[in-house]
């Protein structure tokens, strides 16, 4: 990977309490496109940048996990030329930084409805996530064709059929059997959700995993996100009180008269 990140910002960040788990919604390479007077593709292309600063950014801080929103289920509805552009960004890119992600022992994961997706581009990523599923580093979730309600649906189609199958008897079906049927259950739930691009919503985005996610916004677009502002995302989250439900008193916060 990429070694031009400023190695002082990665030591202050490593002495911060980091989340697990990151999740970013990549927005904004539209906008970033059209203010330079250029076609919203130039702005998806330079948004490639910030994703290779990301996860070389989040392995060096030896996050578990980091989950990035790169197409959803609604994006379908962009003109076809985007769309075209897009699913050959994901191609040419996985192409081309495969190796070294594999090299840096990050395991690739994707979940969304592959059916959805070209045949060559859905080849490489059955045969990516195959190559670097025992990788003990980073495990990077490439969602795409994702939405979190087509999740959700598709999970409660699965216990629908293992109890037609009578395999599963209803009345278990709890939080820990519904999560089991999810898209990658064995990933942890995200701590930290980013979204850049300025809108303050979750768009679909891993509605299930989210229920006690930290959420940040920031209005710096994706391909101008940089690592000091996600040094300032990292800050703010280590800054916040985590409850879960819980009172203040109970986690033995410290109280100030
Ligand atoms: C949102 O910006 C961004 C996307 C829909 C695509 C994100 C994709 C990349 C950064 C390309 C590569 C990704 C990988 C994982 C290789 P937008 O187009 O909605 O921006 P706008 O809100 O300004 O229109």
């Amino acid at each position: 990977m990429d070694t031009d990140l400023c190695e002082h910002t990665l030591e202050r960040l490593s002495r911060l309490r980091l989340p697990g788990h990151l999740a970013v919604i990549m927005d904004g390479n539209g906008r970033w496109a059209e203010r330079g007077g250029r076609p919203r593709h130039a702005g998806h292309r330079a948004g490639v940048r910030t994703v290779r600063m990301i996860i070389e950014a989040a392995a060096r801080l030896k996050l578990d996990a980091l989950t990035l929103f790169a197409f959803s289920s609604e994006n379908w509805r962009r003109p076809k030329a985007e769309v075209r552009v897009l699913m050959e960004l994901f191609r040419t890119t996985l192409d081309r930084e495969l190796e070294r992600l594999h090299e840096n022992r990050i395991r690739l994961r994707v979940i969304g409805d592959r059916e959805r997706l070209e045949k060559p581009l859905r080849r490489r990523l059955d045969y990516a996530e195959t190559l670097t599923r025992d990788n003990e580093g980073l495990t990077l979730v490439i969602a795409t064709s994702y939405g979190g309600r087509w999740e959700l649906a598709q999970a409660a189609r699965r216990l629908g059929e293992a109890v037609q199958r009578g395999e599963l008897d209803p009345s278990t079906i709890d939080e820990t059997v519904f999560s089991s049927a999810l898209s990658a259950p064995d990933v942890p739930e995200p701590d930290l959700f980013i979204r850049t691009g300025g809108e303050r919503r979750l768009s679909n985005f891993l509605l299930w995993q989210s229920a006690y996610t930290e959420l940040y916004f920031t209005e710096t677009l994706w391909p101008d996100f940089r690592l000091d502002d996600l040094a300032a995302a990292l800050e703010d989250y280590a800054g916040r009180e985590r409850r879960f439900g819980r009172t203040g008193e109970q986690l033995g916060r410290v109280r100030h008269a």
